[in-house]
């Protein structure tokens, strides 16, 4: 099944009032989030380019969920699978990666620690890594995909004013920046940031000593950086107002959109990357028992 055409829905009891705000509900995508665009286009790109000949091995470094997509894709044509991620990733993600058939290397440390030991790997001949960071076809899975749904699916006769994303690898950010500015120049685009110093799984900060090649931070016309509480809280009220179960960094996204929306007004669209289903180990669920 290929990714993408997921929904498009307003958040009518959530937005402020006298603003519209429409959510890209990426959970909605194969494996549960918005990496199995990136993971098909870089995947499919391999193959084209012989990077990856049939049974070669894979090698990725990843938070969880651009691992999660790639083992779908190892998995289904036969690829021997190998992911190091940083050993605080969620047992959900781990079990899943697990039940795709992938081997797991748990890395102390943080992202950056992940990619370095990924690297080590692939210079050993190891295998063949996609990068998700510099490879061209994470943000041309947003630019061709993502962003033309969204011009498609765009209800509102004025064109959107405001773009929300997070901001991990860049790839969402930068492709779908590119693909809506064709349609609509004037909008603006928000990147949606974690503190340098209160990771949320999956984001960044433009703060972060590694910004990645594939990032193109030109595009953005506002920043915006979320502490974990105010995405939680963002969480339970989407959850509360509009029966959303969705994910950390999904609620980072909305604290922002929701707080710009309510002190200057207008229309947004938001997409968010993931459900909540991964996070129900750690805060906030975990409290529940
Ligand atoms: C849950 C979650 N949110 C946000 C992002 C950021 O998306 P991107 O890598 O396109 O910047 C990711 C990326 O892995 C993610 O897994």
């Amino acid at each position: 099944m290929k990714p993408g055409n997921t929904p498009l829905v307003e958040l009518r009891h959530l937005a402020p009032d006298g603003t519209r705000l429409f959510a890209k509900l990426e959970w909605h995508n194969p494996t549960g989030s918005i990496k199995d665009r990136a993971s098909w286009f870089m995947f499919e790109n391999a193959r084209r380019d012989g990077l990856l000949t049939p049974g070669s091995p894979m090698i990725e470094s990843t938070s969880g969920n651009t691992g999660i997509g790639l083992a779908r894709l190892a998995a289904i044509h036969g690829h021997p699978m190998t992911i190091c991620l940083p050993d605080n990733s969620t047992a959900e993600r781990k079990q899943l990666l697990r039940a795709y058939g992938a081997e797991l290397i748990e890395v102390d440390g943080g992202p950056n620690d992940s990619i370095e030991v990924a690297k080590q790997l692939v210079a050993d001949g190891e295998g063949y890594m996609c990068y998700q960071y510099g490879n061209p076809g994470n943000p041309e899975s947003h630019e061709f995909g993502t962003a033309v749904e969204i011009i498609r699916d765009w209800p509102l006769e004025a064109p959107p004013e405001h773009a929300f994303c997070a901001y991990g690898t860049g790839g969402t950010l930068t492709g779908t920046s590119r693909g809506l500015r064709k349609s609509y120049p004037d909008i603006r685009i928000h990147s949606v940031e974690e503190f340098v110093h209160d990771p949320i799984s999956g984001m960044r900060s433009q703060d972060d000593p590694f910004q990645p090649p594939v990032a193109d931070l030109s595009l953005v016309t506002d920043r915006h950086e979320v502490t974990k509480p105010d995405a939680f809280a963002a969480v339970r009220a989407t959850m509360d107002a509009e029966g959303h179960f969705i994910g950390t960094s999904s609620g980072a996204i909305l604290h922002a959109a929701l707080t710009h929306l309510s002190d200057h007004g207008g229309t947004a669209v938001a997409l968010l990357p993931d459900a909540g289903w991964k996070y129900l180990s750690g805060p906030p669920w975990v409290e529940l028992g």
